[in-house]
Formats: C-alpha cells, structure tokens, sequence
C-alpha cells in the first residue's frame, strides 16, 4: 500500500494529505479535484497563494510537495495507480427535492463512486473522508461492485475530526482516529491496512476501529454533541443577561466539575461553520426516517437555540440603537465562523449581517482573511435560496462594504459588532477608535474578547453576549 489518490482538494482533503504526506515519506499522495482553478493555487510557488488559510498548513504543503505529495486535475489516471482511493467532496444540505434544507447532497459522493467503478481495473481500497449519513458506505459499495472491469473494492469509512483553524495540529495529534469496516475477512484486511497508515504517526490505542456504520454515526454524534454544548451555554445567556448572572462566571463554575469539563463552553453570537449545523440537521433527517420523532425533535433544539441566538444578536443591536439602523453604518469585526480560518460556511456573520441590511443598515466589514467577493455570494446565495429578486439583492449587497483594517471599519460608524474572535481585534486603540465613530457609540461583543471594562470607561456603550449590561 504505497499509493494514495484523494478526491477533493478542500478543508478536509488538501491538508489530511499534506499531514499523511508528511508522516509518511514512503507513501505517494496525489490530491485530485474537478476543479482546475483550486488546483492551480495548491500547486501555486506563491505559499500565500495556497486557497486555504490554516496556521501551519503552508509549511507542511512546502516539505512535501514535489516530493511525495502532487496536486492534479488527472483524477482518472490518479485513481488507476491508487491503491486507497479517499473520498473527500463536499457534502451539503441539499437545496432540492426530497429532504431540501436538512438531507445531505450525496450527489458529488455518487459521482467519485461511479467515476472509480468506471475506471479502476484492479483492486482498491475505498475510504469515506466524507460526513455521510448511516449506510452510505453501503450504497458506495453496491455502485462499486458494478465495476466493468473486474475489480473489487472494499469501503471504509475514516470521518476526518480535525477542526478548521487548528487543522494542522489536530492532524498531528489527533484525539482519535475512526476506522468503520466490515467484518469480513477481506474488510478487516482493509482496515488494518488503513490504521498502518495512520500507526505512522499515531499511537495505536488512539485508532479504534468499528463496524461501518458505528463509525459513520459516530462522526454525526460527535458533531450534533459538541453543538449541543455550545446551544447549552448559549440558551443561559439569554437567562444571565435577563438575570444579572454573568455566562461566563456560570461557563467557569459549571466546567470545573470533571465530569463536563470546562472545553466548549464559550457563549457566542452562534456556531458556525461546515459541519455543525449540517451534521444535526442530518441527524434529524435520519431520525424521522426511522420515525423516531422525539429523538428528531430534541436535536432539531440545538439548532433552534442557535438560530435565536444569532438572531437575538442582531435583535439586540437593533434594539439598543434607539429601535433603528436603517440608514445607520455598523462595523463588523470579523465575516468567518471562527478565528484562523478563511472557511465562511454557515458563518454567524451572515445571518446577522441578513438581518441588519433587510432593516436598511449599511455594514462595513474587516476580516484578516476573507474578501468582500466572498461576503457578497454568502449572501447572494442566502437570499437566492430564499427566493428574493436580483433586483433587490443587489441593493442590499451595495450596503455591504470592506475596510482595510479593524479600526478604518469603525470610521464614522454608530456601532461595532464582534462576530469573530480574531487574536488582533484584542489589541486595537480603543480610545481612537472611539473618537472617530459617531455618538453614542455602540460595542456589540458577540466573541466576549473585548474588555467590557475598558470600552465602559472610555465612553462606549457596551454589550457583551451573557452578561448583564451595567447602565
Ligand atoms: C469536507 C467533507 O467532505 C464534508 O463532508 C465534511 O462535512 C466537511 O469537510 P470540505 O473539505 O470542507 O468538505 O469541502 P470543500 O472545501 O468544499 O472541498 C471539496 C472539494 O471537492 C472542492 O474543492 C471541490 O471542487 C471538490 N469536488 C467536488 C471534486 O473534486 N469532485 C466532485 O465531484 C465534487
Ligand atoms: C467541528 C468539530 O470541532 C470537528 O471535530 C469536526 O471535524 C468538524 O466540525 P469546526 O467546525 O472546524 O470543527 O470548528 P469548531 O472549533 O468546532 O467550531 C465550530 C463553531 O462553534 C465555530 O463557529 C466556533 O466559533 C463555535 N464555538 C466553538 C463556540 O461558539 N463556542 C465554543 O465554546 C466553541
């Protein structure tokens, strides 16, 4: 097993391989994706130029690359040499038909799946990188066994638990890796010959190994329980702003029982990101196919905690500016669903900025690392879905503006809103910023990262998510 081939050169494909790459010198890993553009700034000299932003990423992509890693549109001949073929493509909400809005789009899946029947004339091992839903693996291999040629293929499925912005460092030192496969002879074959590869770098009591489906439910479970924490912390928010409690005193005292634990517990404007709300929903999907409604209904809450959290923020901008932004400028500190990363998917940005332009607001925006053409199809894609007319979309997207930087955002503007939590927004000039925003101005901390102190003391009026504001 010397040769892997990786379909989808995403957030998930392009830096698992460079990290399996770099671990393991004695294998090839060529990355393939349908898109020529994508790969062209993978192979591109220019490390800047790499088409995804994570902290450590670009040197691990310049030791291997060349060497033992390749980038390529050639997928056909990549999955012909391969001997693991990784399936790493994009799995959306469907946006159509049967289960529109809450199923997973497995039509990219299918594709790779046909597109290595049609191709592959020997033997491969097949390995879900993919978040699918349970029994995927299944259907991957029935479209397999209609192979022309002859070959068999054994499907693994090996979710990817890395998370955006610390990608690098999880790969190296994973809590965890997932091998799911059947258990037959020739599954357990494959799934050894999968955790060699991983053995690598990892220590063995660290890779567990399931029936395919545990694992592919696994993967579900791990992301709908992390939101599930996150929903928790942010439904007493709205308790302690409402009481006088502070969410992050309660976030201390409740997380230094070890039995919870004091990781993810940080109240925010709202989880963002590829997989939260997907994967829930997924679930949810699952469960009322299998009619098990409350099941359904108890995790289709962490998804509507999350919606109102979101929108509470917005809510409450609007509210403290005197019940109006119409005509009113609000900088935004920060457009991706976290720090560290360029990824803009389900982005808590988006739907406050949705709320703030519909009600006539102009925003101005500073991200270290996304561009105004990407907060612009974010939106235009939302409001597409929605069924809004390109007429007014684009009356709305002409209030939607960048700065330069943190504090140009900020020039002449009634009120700041933290929506990501940037290690540079901590350390901004406040008393200048201030004298150059309109009075009275507003600080709206969705991330809790500013000193809620300082701002007061400077001449802000300042909210920060959880905690009681001091008049
Ligand atoms: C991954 C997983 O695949 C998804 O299921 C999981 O929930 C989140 O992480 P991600 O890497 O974030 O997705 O997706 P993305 O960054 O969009 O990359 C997918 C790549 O696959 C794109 O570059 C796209 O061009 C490519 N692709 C898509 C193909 O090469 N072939 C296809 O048929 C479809
Ligand atoms: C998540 C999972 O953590 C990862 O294991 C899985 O493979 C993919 O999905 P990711 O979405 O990249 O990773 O980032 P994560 O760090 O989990 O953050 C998700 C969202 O939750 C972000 O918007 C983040 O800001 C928010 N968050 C996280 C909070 O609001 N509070 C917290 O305490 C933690």
């Amino acid at each position: 097993m010397n040769k892997i081939c990786c379909i989808g050169a995403g957030y998930v494909g392009g830096p698992t391989m460079a990290v399996i790459a770099r671990q393991c010198p004695n294998i090839t890993v060529t990355v393939v994706d349908i898109s020529h553009e994508r790969i062209a700034a993978w192979n591109d000299p220019n490390l800047d130029n790499l088409p995804i932003y994570e902290p450590g990423l670009a040197e691990v992509v310049a030791k291997a690359r060349g060497k033992n890693l390749f980038f390529s549109t050639e997928i056909d001949k990549a999955i012909e040499e391969a001997d693991i073929i990784f399936i790493a493509v994009n799995t959306p909400t469907k946006t159509y038909g049967k289960g529109k809005g809450m199923a997973a789009d497995l039509t990219y899946v299918e594709q790779c799946a046909r597109r290595i029947a049609s191709v592959a004339t020997s033997d491969k091992i097949v390995v879900e990188k993919s978040t699918l839903p349970v029994r995927t693996a299944e259907a991957i291999q029935t479209i397999l066994e209609q192979s022309p040629h002859g070959a068999s293929f054994e499907v693994l499925s090996n979710p990817e638990f890395l998370a955006e912005g610390t990608a690098i460092e999880d790969l190296f030192k994973s809590d965890r890796v997932l091998i799911g496969g059947r258990t037959t002879t020739k599954g357990k074959e494959a799934v050894q010959a999968l955790v060699e590869i991983y053995a690598n770098w990892i220590p063995r009591e660290k890779i567990v190994t399931t029936n395919v489906w545990s694992s592919e439910l696994s993967k579900l479970v791990s992301n709908a329980f992390l939101a599930q924490r996150i929903s928790s912390i942010n439904s007493i928010s709205a308790l302690c702003e409402a009481t006088g409690a502070d969410v992050e005193e309660v976030a201390t005292a409740v997380g230094k029982d070890s039995r919870i634990g004091p990781k993810f517990l940080k109240a925010s404007v709202g989880f963002g990101g590829s997989c939260f709300q997907k994967d829930i929903l997924n679930l949810v999907y699952l469960c009322q196919q299998y009619g098990l409604n409350e099941v359904a209904d108890y995790w289709q809450g962490v998804i509507s905690i999350n919606t109102y959290q979101k929108n509470r923020f917005a809510t409450l901008i609007q509210k403290a500016l005197f019940n109006t932004v119409n005509g009113k400028t609000i900088a935004f500190w920060g457009w991706a669903f976290k720090k560290d990363t360029n990824d803009t998917r389900e982005s808590a940005a988006i739907y406050v900025a949705d709320q703030l332009l519909s009600e006539g607001a102009e925003i101005v925006v500073y991200d270290p690392k996304v561009t105004l053409k990407r907060m612009h199809l974010d939106l235009q894609t939302l409001w597409e879905f929605r069924g809004e007319s390109q007429v007014e979309i684009k009356e709305k997207l002409s209030n939607l503006k960048t700065a330069s930087s943190a504090k140009a955002a900020c020039n002449k503007s009634h009120a700041l809103a933290v929506i990501t939590e940037w290690d540079s927004f901590k350390t901004q000039d406040f008393s200048a910023i201030y004298s150059q925003m309109e009075k009275p101005a507003f600080v709206f901390d969705g991330r809790k990262i500013l000193d809620y102190n300082q701002l007061q003391s400077i001449g802000f009026t300042a909210y920060e998510i959880g905690k009681p504001t001091q008049s």
